[in-house]
This record gives structure tokens, sequence and C-alpha cells, in this order.
């Protein structure tokens, strides 16, 4: 084992030998070693709350031992063949997936990221559909690839490049800056008639594909109401264009209700996407859709590594996990109790918390001001106060003044409480310095 450097030369190291674009999240970052289920420890043995998971990957806990006990098992087992032989753990977890998905969508292709699931879908939808063009939202992420981060509809994350061929963005279903400057008492779903507009303004009026996410979780846990997802869908049937869920984020039952966030929308999507959260941190990926849609792909796909036994048997192990220990009932639960104390702390400072939104534990904190001015200085202030206290948290939003909460589904009522009370500590110290 490599010795372990000191936290200064680890981060003069990680500067040398690193892209700069490859960015961390705090100033002054702790040096994690370990990690024990909702838990991460840095190496003076300080003990952190992880209440992001990872980047909303690490579903059941850091290292949850019957998972990690799977993973070594098969790794000790059989590690690699590809997806050209035969194996049993990618054929179970495909089954799996075929159990938990909506409608008739029973196919896979096993990739090792969202970004390349993702690809994978796109690809597959223009091939079956014999169209080109996709539509995708505004505010949205969905990935790092050249045709991913076209899809993607947020400047941060945008490479100065040719942008891939084909691809529209519609308004999204921002209500608390609602592109079409409506209030919930007066909303028609302006947003969801952007749509058509862009089908029938941008495109051939034949595009083979949307993709959104159910709920946007790198835009700022942007939360579409309930009708929305329906309307589009009606658009898109009617213009026979496909649809893609992107549930990278939203899968694997964080929502609290349901596997997948669309089905809170009742809406059966043609295609899903997932990764994060369904490897647990071992990477892996998976597009699932239709047998009509899967067969008309005539062309071989290989995937070196998508759905290698390790993979797959950590991900099974995964979702057996989830329904072992009701994490999606305890997301709903636990997430519910989080958003109450949210909320009443945003009466309690309500020139500071503009919007609390998301559902189960996939929560978004939009700071701004009474007149809507995002708080993004203060917020990257409070992520980083709330680490000092022992809390990790998350960041995003556009204008990166949106706190995310998505934490390893088991945590407990303790830990919501302790989470509420270091974040209205840090903002109590926010308000004495006074916002800009
Ligand atoms: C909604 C969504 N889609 C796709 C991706 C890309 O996934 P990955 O980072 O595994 O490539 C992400 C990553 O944050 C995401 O949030």
């Amino acid at each position: 084992m490599a010795a372990q450097l000191s936290r200064e030369e680890l981060k003069k190291k990680r500067e040398r030998y690193l892209f700069p674009s490859v960015k961390q999240l705090y100033t002054d970052p702790p040096h994690f070693v370990r990690g024990k289920m909702q838990y991460l420890y840095d190496e003076t043995g300080r003990e952190y709350l992880d209440m992001f998971g990872g980047i909303v990957t690490v579903s059941v806990g850091h290292c949850h031992p019957k998972v990690a006990q799977r993973t070594v098992e098969q790794v000790q087992t059989l590690q690699h063949t590809s997806t050209v032989f035969l194996t049993q753990p990618m054929v179970d977890l495909a089954e799996k997936l075929a159990d938990i998905a909506p409608g008739d969508l029973s196919k896979s292709f096993i990739t090792n990221s969202g970004t390349e699931a993702n690809e994978s879908a796109i690809k597959l939808a223009r091939l079956a559909s014999g169209r080109h063009e996709v539509i995708a939202l505004q505010h949205s992420y969905h990935g790092e690839s050249h045709l991913a981060s076209t899809l993607t509809a947020n400047h941060g994350y945008r490479p100065d490049l040719m942008p891939a061929a084909g691809i529209y963005h519609a308004a999204n279903a921002y209500c608390y800056r609602c592109p079409f400057k409506k209030t919930p008492d007066n909303c028609s779903l302006e947003c969801a008639r952007d749509v058509e507009r862009v089908i029938q303004t941008q495109t051939s009026g034949k595009p083979a594909v949307m993709i959104a996410e159910p709920i946007q979780g790198v835009g700022g846990t942007i939360t579409p109401p309930p009708e929305y997802f329906v309307e589009v869908k009606k658009i898109l049937s009617q213009y026979g264009v496909l649809f893609i869920a992107d549930e990278v984020q939203t899968g694997v039952g964080r929502t609290g209700t349901s596997w997948f966030g669309i089905t809170n929308y009742n809406v059966v999507p043609d295609i899903i996407t997932m990764a994060k959260g369904l490897g647990n941190g071992i990477p892996i990926g998976a597009v699932i859709t239709t047998p009509e849609i899967a067969d008309r792909v005539a062309k071989q796909q290989i995937n070196t590594f998508g759905g290698n036994p390790v993979s797959a048997t950590t991900a099974l192990a995964v979702l057996e996990t989830i329904e072992d220990e009701k994490l999606m009932a305890n997301a709903g639960k636990i997430g519910a109790y989080l958003e109450d104390g949210l909320k009443d702390m945003m009466k309690q400072f309500p020139d500071v918390i503009g919007e609390v939104r998301g559902k189960g534990l996939m929560i978004g904190i939009e700071l701004a001001d009474k007149n809507k001015t995002p708080l993004s200085k203060e917020t990257a202030r409070i992520v980083e106060m709330s680490k000092d206290e022992g809390v990790i948290i998350g960041k995003g939003g556009l204008y990166g003044n949106v706190i995310r909460l998505k934490p390893p589904m088991n945590i407990s009522k303790e830990n919501a409480d302790t989470l509420l009370k270091v974040l209205r500590k840090a903002i109590e110290a926010t308000v004495k310095v006074g916002v800009s």
C-alpha cells in the first residue's frame, strides 16, 4: 500500500497530475480515507455525515457490508469476460431490471456510466425510429461526452466545441423562475407546450426522441408540476417522438414512492437510463427499453466492461438490499421529515431560502433573497461551513445557489436533525455577516 500523504502533499500532487478541470467542491477539502454507511472519515479519523452520497451515488450506504461481501466474492471468482461470452450476473441483473421497470420495458443494455447509458439510448432511439433530431430541456445535465454535453443545457458543463448536430432545447418546468413568468395560480403549462413549439419551429417536425430528467439534478433539483410529463408525453405521441427518462439520479427508489422518478408522474417512457445509485459506487449504467424498440437494432453492440460480473453482481445486491431494508420507504419518510424541517427554516429565513423542493431524498434548497436574486457566494460559504461542522452537502443549479441533499437512503431521523441544526447555524452565520 502507498504511504499516506499529508493533506497538503495530496493537494499539490493532485494539482500536478490531474486536469485542472477536475474541480473540487471545497477550498479546504478533507482527505477521505474510509466510508461506513452514511458516514465518511478523514485521515485524522474525524467522522462526517454524508448528505450528498458521492453525488447521488451511494444509495444503500458506503461499503454496505452485504453488498461489499458479494462484490469481493465475485472479484475472487470471475471478474471479466466481456459481453461476447455467456455469464450469469449480467443476465440476472437484466431480469431484475425488467422486474422493476414500468410498462413493457424489459430488455437492457448494460454500460459503465450514466453518460454512456445516455449515449447508447440516443443511438438506440435514432436507429429504432430512423430519425435523427433530439429534444432536451434547458438546465439539464446528461453527462460529459461530446453528445451528452450537447444534450446538457448549462454553460458551466458545455465545452467550447462544435456541438453535436440535431439537438434542441425546450424551456424547463422551473416553477420558481418560470420561463413564462407564470405563477401556480395562472399556470397553463406553457413549459409543456414549448416542446411542441420546438418541434414545430426548430426541427423537421419529425424528431427521433426527447430526453428529460424527471427531477433535474445538477440543474438544482428542479421538480416539474404533477401534470407536466403527461402533457409532454401527449405532444410527443402526436409527433411520433420517443421519450427517454434519464433516471441516473432519480432511479433506484430515491424519490421514496417508486423505483423510478418518472412513475410518480404517471408516465411510462419508451426508454429509461440509469447509473449512479444502481452500483452504490461501482461503475455501472443501464439502458432499459421495450422488446419492440430493442429488437429494431440489428447491428452488433459490444461493451468490453459493460455488465461485467463484478458490476452486475454488485448492482443486483444493491437492488435486493433496497428491497430487504425497505430503503425506498425510508427515503420517503425521512425525506418528508427533512422537507418539513427545511420549510420551517424557510419561514425563519425568508430572505435567504427562496424555495425548498424535490421528492423523497432528492431535495433542493434554492438560496435567494426576496427578489429571487441568487445567493451564489453565500451557498458556497454554507457548503464549506457545513463541512467544517462535519456534514457534507452538495451544490448545484445554473447559478450555483442550490443546496443539494441526496444522502444514502438509509439515513435516520437523527441524521436529518443533525443536518437541520448544522444548516441553521451556517445560515445564521451568513445572515450575521449580511447577504450580498
Ligand atoms: C441526470 C444525469 N444524467 C447523466 C449523468 C452522467 O452520469 P456519469 O457521471 O455516470 O457519466 C449524470 C451525472 O451527474 C446525471 O446527473
